[in-house]
């Protein structure tokens, strides 16, 4: 072979491999031994999972509450004033560590409600605040924070918004939104919008099922081509963003029976619901206050999917425990952590006695 041609021929493959994805990767066993049941996963050495130190040493929550102080707080005012400065600067490195306290504040009138960003990110205190009291079925006692989705970036990398209107597209008059590859479906030909179907929650929030539970067609089983693809995107979408293969919660003898699955599968269903809640309770309504470099081609602002915390990482940040450094992000949840801890080593403390 010539060698210009050989060449060629390798850049080509180069190309060609490009399309897959470099990180190494781990792999373990999750089912029993012959059921092929494994786990490859990104190595999570591979991915960016830093934790942000704290900007000081976490101060106590006793003392005079910040509502005490500043009566225009609507959401941390139960806070001690101590742990309100501290959130502040916390917020400010995580979300705005440039522009600093003013992105969000007229440094002439700290209270003053002119700026946009400050109205949002009330929203979005009362968010973070929600997802850790009420989803631990999907947070655990983990946790998140605004870094779990910021990253130190006033609008999180990761997120989506609904594509453009494809029945208005070409002369192919509704393509179903396919051979329009985004990365929310892995640029395949799968429908674009799957996200959109799954995660925009509202007044129909999809289930993804399409396994048939009759062998023949009846009117327990309608579910159409169109909606398996559907299905198939969004499993793309969840498989990527947390960096493993379909087997890490299904077993592939039945993608559909829960009792075979892994117990990561359940987590995931909240992770939907959670997702849904997110979007429709807190993000969607935001919709007047985001100016419009904040929205998409259809008018709608930036949403969350399972990358906008994930990143390629089962578990966000490796399963750092952060938000336990800010209990003003996690009150309730905070109080059961410590007090969870102060028993274990009450245990600790008396089993060693006892040896
Ligand atoms: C990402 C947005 C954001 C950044 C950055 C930020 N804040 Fe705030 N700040 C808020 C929000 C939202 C409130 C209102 C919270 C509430 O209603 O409970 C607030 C309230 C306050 C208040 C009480 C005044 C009032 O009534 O609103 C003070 C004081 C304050 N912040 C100080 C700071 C300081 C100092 C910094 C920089 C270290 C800072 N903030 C950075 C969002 C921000
Ligand atoms: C679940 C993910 C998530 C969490 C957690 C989160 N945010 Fe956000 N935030 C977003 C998304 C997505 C946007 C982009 C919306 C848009 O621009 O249309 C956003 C936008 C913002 C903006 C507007 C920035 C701009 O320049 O327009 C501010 C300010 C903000 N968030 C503050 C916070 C604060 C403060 C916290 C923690 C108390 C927080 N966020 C937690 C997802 C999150
Ligand atoms: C992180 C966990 C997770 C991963 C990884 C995952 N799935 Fe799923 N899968 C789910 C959950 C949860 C549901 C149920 C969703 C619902 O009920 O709304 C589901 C549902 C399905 C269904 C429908 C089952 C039914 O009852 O009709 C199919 C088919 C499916 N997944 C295929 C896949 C394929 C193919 C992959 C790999 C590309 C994959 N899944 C990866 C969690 C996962
Ligand atoms: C607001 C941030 C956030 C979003 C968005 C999010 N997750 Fe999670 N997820 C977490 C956290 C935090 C954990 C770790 C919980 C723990 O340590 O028990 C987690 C854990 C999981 C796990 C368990 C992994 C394991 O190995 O134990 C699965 C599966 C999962 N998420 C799936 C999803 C899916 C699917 C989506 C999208 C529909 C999603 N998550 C969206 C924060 C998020």
């Amino acid at each position: 072979m010539k060698p210009v041609l050989a060449a060629g021929l390798a850049g080509i493959s180069l190309l060609a491999l490009g399309a897959c994805e470099l990180a190494p990767k781990e792999s373990y066993q999750t089912g029993y031994r012959g059921t092929g049941m494994n786990s490859v996963m990104v190595k999570a050495s591979a991915v960016d999972d830093e934790v942000p130190a704290p900007p000081y040493d976490p101060p106590g929550t006793a003392g005079p509450r910040a509502g005490d102080l500043y009566p225009g707080l609507e959401v941390l005012g139960d806070v001690s004033e101590e742990q309100f400065n501290y959130t502040m600067a916390a917020i400010t490195a995580w979300v705005a560590p440039e522009e600093g306290c003013a992105y969000c504040h007229d440094p002439a009138d700290m209270a003053s409600n002119v700026k946009y960003t400050k109205a949002v990110s009330r929203r979005m205190i009362a968010m973070t605040r929600e997802l850790n009291q009420d989803w631990t079925s999907h947070v655990g006692n983990t946790g998140v924070t605004c870094w779990t989705c910021h990253r130190g970036e006033a609008v999180p990398t990761e997120h989506w918004t609904l594509p453009e209107d494809a029945a208005h597209k070409g002369i192919v008059r509704n393509k179903n939104g396919q051979n329009d590859p985004v990365s929310n479906s892995a640029y395949s030909s799968l429908p674009n919008a799957a996200v959109a179907r799954y995660l925009l929650g509202g007044t129909s929030p999809q289930s993804a099922r399409v396994v048939s539970t009759t062998p023949f067609p009846s009117a327990a089983n309608t579910t159409s081509t169109m909606e398996t693809e559907q299905t198939y995107a969004i499993m793309i979408h969840i498989s990527q963003a947390l960096g493993v293969n379909c087997t890490y919660c299904h077993n592939a003898q039945s993608f559909q029976s829960w009792e075979n699955s892994n117990p990561f599968r359940e987590t995931a269903y909240f992770g939907l619901d959670m997702v849904r809640q997110i979007n429709f309770g807190y993000i969607t309504p935001l919709a007047d206050v985001f100016p419009d470099n904040r929205k998409g081609v259809m008018g709608d602002p930036f949403k969350v999917n399972c990358t906008t915390c994930h990143r390629g990482q089962n578990k966000p940040l490796g399963g750092a425990k952060m938000a336990w450094d800010y209990p003003a992000l996690m009150p309730t949840m905070f109080s059961a952590a410590v007090r969870q801890a102060d028993a274990r080593m009450a245990r600790e403390r008396t089993g060693a006695a006892a040896e």
